[in-house]
């Protein structure tokens, strides 16, 4: 992953990378959103690789294992003696990072002690160890990403309103996979590739009906899961092309067009025929109301005419996740998951 270049040849793809070459000229703080596995650390490695800090270390940092006390710690270090069993000093994450990059990932993790003590730091990069009085200076460029609507999080008070903005000053969205396809074949190629030459075996190719069916997958785990499915393939050596029925993709995640099949229903019983065209043409409506809304669930069910409850039923009955239709901005937390509130 380290020396891995963000691949694309999308429209959307080129803009993120044209942003990120200009943004990464700068010190400018950097916030990547996007939903889990578009590649948001991998960009952040890239606006690292392209900066002038780049002959310095990039340190990642999950923001989820910074908790109280040891949040500090972490990142900041601390003296021999600073607390019981601290008896050697450790330098901290920032004092790793000097020079470079510190990229906090998964930043809505943070408690909000853990915000408050985030947000003094970056107001003038200064910080003490535990245990010391001495005040250091940092040099340190800051990234951060989330797989959540960071914005809602504010609105329901559970992220800081300054630090979201203290770090928002080079926002960067990276939409799924879904919604840009164009960059498919480039990654399959160069997946195939690499799974190859990393395992040391045979290069997997792929029918055209593979091919087609993973153009119709949802990819709902966006490239980590493309990665994956490519790297499962490839150690199942199957000495022949891989086929649609190979490709380890998830059950629930059919296309409608799979699901409805003219040729095949004039030759199954009514009853049947009937049930997928019913199928189809809910998958159909459902995907047009969320298109239509932005993904907005609320907005969808009251354009549908439906109740909220019983259109988000309708979206886990087909296994559709409104956060596709939402302009690659990132799930909210989690709304198609909470399943369990609905019934
Ligand atoms: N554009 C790309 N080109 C090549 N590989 C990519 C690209 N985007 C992502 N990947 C690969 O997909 C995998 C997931 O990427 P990454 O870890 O950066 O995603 P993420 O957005 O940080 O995910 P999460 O939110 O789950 O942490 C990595 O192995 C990465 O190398
Ligand atoms: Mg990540």
């Amino acid at each position: 992953m380290q020396n891995q270049e963000p691949l694309g040849c999308s429209k959307d793809h080129q803009e993120i990378i044209d942003k990120l070459t200009k943004i990464a000229r700068t010190d400018a703080e950097v916030l990547i959103t996007g939903p889990s596995g578009v590649g948001k650390e991998l960009f952040a490695r890239f606006v690292h690789a392209n900066s002038h800090r780049n002959p310095w270390p990039f340190i990642p940092v999950n923001c989820g294992t910074l908790t109280g006390e040891l949040m500090e710690n972490e990142l900041f270090g601390h003296i021999a003696g600073a607390f019981t069993g601290a008896r050697p000093s450790c330098d901290g994450l920032v004092c790793a990072a000097e020079s470079g990059t510190l990229f906090l990932d998964e930043v809505d993790t943070l408690s909000i002690t853990c915000q408050v003590k985030l947000l003094r730091f970056l107001q003038d990069k200064q910080y003490r160890r535990l245990g010391e009085n001495r005040l250091r200076q940092a040099n340190v460029r800051i990234i951060a990403a989330t797989n959540t609507d960071l914005e809602t999080a504010v609105e329901q008070n559970l992220f800081r309103k300054d630090l979201f903005f203290r770090l928002r000053v080079a926002p960067v969205q990276i939409p799924a996979l879904h919604h840009r396809m164009e960059d498919l074949s480039l990654l399959i190629d160069n997946f195939t590739e690499k799974s190859a030459s990393s395992y040391g075996l045979s290069k997997i190719s792929f029918s055209d009906g593979a091919l087609e069916r993973m153009q119709n997958y949802s990819w709902p785990g966006n490239i980590r899961e493309l990665e994956n499915c490519v790297n499962f393939l490839t150690c199942l050596q199957l000495g022949r092309p891989v086929e649609a029925n190979d490709l380890p993709l998830l059950n629930g995640v059919k296309t409608a067009t799979e699901t409805f099949d003219t040729n095949k229903s004039e030759t199954s019983s009514f009853n049947s025929a009937k049930s997928n065209l019913i199928t189809y043409f809910e998958q159909q409506y459902l995907t047009n109301a969320l298109k239509r809304t932005n993904g907005n669930v609320s907005a969808a069910a009251r354009l549908s005419e439906k109740d909220r409850r019983a259109f988000l039923e309708l979206l886990h009955k087909h296994a559709i996740n409104p956060a596709h239709y939402r302009n690659g901005a990132p799930a909210s937390k989690d709304e198609f998951h909470q399943k369990k509130d609905i019934s």
